[in-house]
């Protein structure tokens, strides 16, 4: 099982647990942005709440710290102004209630105030992105959302990639600016991952497509010590080292990129394993058949869908002797079983590793919850764009305006 990492504060920002140990909390009007945009059926029911739940340390210490509480978070993409019944965050409020065991009454139109919330009470501020000029960081918005409170924490991991009024403009007006639980715990985990991590270092990163994720490959090819590459991905760098992949996905105008990528990496003594072998068929389908072959026996008309057993043992053994592991990207098309070796064989060595593992991303999160290592895996993010931007080596603008309000 992976150990929990030692947390490093590289990131200099105002913590909400500071501000507890410092008592500064009771009384006080506490405005929290989360991101509790969370997936929902046809009928509105929420079909994952993992989100809503890790929202929750930070408004429970608040109300039992004696503040007046105010969440909000945006749902889906709304259009401003125009809120539909079905962007409400009512469905959230219910399982927030559900969870905290107290009344969470939604509040609409708050942006000017008016409403009512007692020290140790939480309302639920509807979905921000009904408001006019959240998505363009509009000022006037952002001070107006400022004096509703007298301190701002920002939870939102997920968001932190938007500079938005309740994301970014709020921070800058706020008496108080600060990270909550959540945001400080991906901080510490990602930060500690990549700028301080035990070695060796290795990413794996995956996906159908080089071009998506380019700007990663190349950051993380910088400081890793392996870059395993799954997928339409690893086809591309197939291609590179001159091996046939048949009819598989892959960007042949980008195979310079990934000569380059793995010339960067050889000459620093890093390295891009490529698989030995692979799984293809004919065709993608649940009814296809499978054959595992050499990567020197790919034929025209074949598809490779997932790496062979001797990669996969390849790849588990590296894992083993990891210090960090970072995992975007299933290695092959795993919603299918017979293409789902490999990410089933590299989650088992994720999941025994002594090495901290940490996972971020959609279908990565599915591949963990298909494979049953939840609990195996170091830290796992609830950022899909903001983990991405964050490997990218970018600014979060988020946690900039959070950064520059600890100065
Ligand atoms: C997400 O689901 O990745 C975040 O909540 C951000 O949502 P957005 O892409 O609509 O900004």
């Amino acid at each position: 099982m992976s150990p929990t990492t030692p947390m490093s504060n590289t990131l200099k920002v105002n913590r909400l647990s500071d501000l507890l140990a410092s008592h500064q909390l009771a009384g006080k009007r506490i405005f929290i942005r989360a991101d509790l945009n969370v997936p929902q059926d046809d009928l509105g029911r929420i079909t994952e709440d993992t989100r809503i739940k890790a929202s929750i340390p930070a408004i429970k210490l608040c109300i039992e710290a004696g503040a007046a509480v105010m969440v909000t978070s945006h749902l889906g993409r709304p259009q401003e102004g125009q809120l539909k019944a079905e962007d409400s965050l009512l469905p959230v409020a219910d399982r927030l209630a559900e969870l905290l065991g107290c009344k969470v009454p939604l509040i609409k139109n708050w942006v000017d105030g008016g409403f009512q919330v007692n020290p140790g009470q939480v309302v639920l501020l509807e979905n921000c992105r009904g408001n006019l000029g959240e998505k363009k960081d509009d000022d006037e918005l952002s001070r107006k959302l400022a004096k509703l409170c007298d301190i701002y924490v920002n939870d939102a991991f997920g968001t932190a990639h938007r500079a938005e009024a309740t994301t970014h403009g709020i921070a800058k007006y706020a008496p108080i600016a600060c990270a909550g639980p959540l945001m400080e715990a991906e901080l510490d985990a990602l930060s500690h991952a990549l700028n301080h991590p035990e070695r060796p270092l290795i990413a794996i990163v995956a996906g159908s497509k080089v071009s998506s994720k380019l700007t990663i490959l190349k950051s993380l090819a910088e400081k890793v010590d392996q870059l395993i590459v799954g997928g339409g991905i690893a086809n591309t760098f197939m291609l590179a080292k001159g091996i046939s992949i048949g009819k598989s996905l892959s960007e042949v105008d980008l195979v310079s990129e990934a000569k380059e990528i793995i010339d960067m990496m050889e000459k620093r003594g890093a390295s891009v394993p490529i698989p030995e072998d692979v799984v293809v068929a004919n065709e993608l389908s649940p009814l296809a058949r499978a054959n595992r072959i050499s990567v020197h026996d790919v034929a025209a008309d074949d598809m490779i869908l997932d790496i062979g057993p001797k990669t996969a043992a390849k790849f588990a053994s590296l894992i083993a002797h990891a210090g960090t592991i970072v995992w975007n990207g299933p290695l092959g098309v795993f919603e299918i079983d017979q293409f789902g070796g490999g990410t089933k064989m590299l989650a088992a060595a994720i999941a025994h590793s002594p090495g901290f593992s940490i996972a971020g991303g959609g279908d990565t999160l599915a591949a963990i919850a298909k494979y049953g290592i939840e609990k195996q895996v170091g830290y796992i993010s609830t950022g899909g764009g903001a983990f991405l931007e964050f490997l990218e080596g970018r600014t979060l603008p988020a946690v900039a305006i959070l950064q520059e309000r600890a100065k």
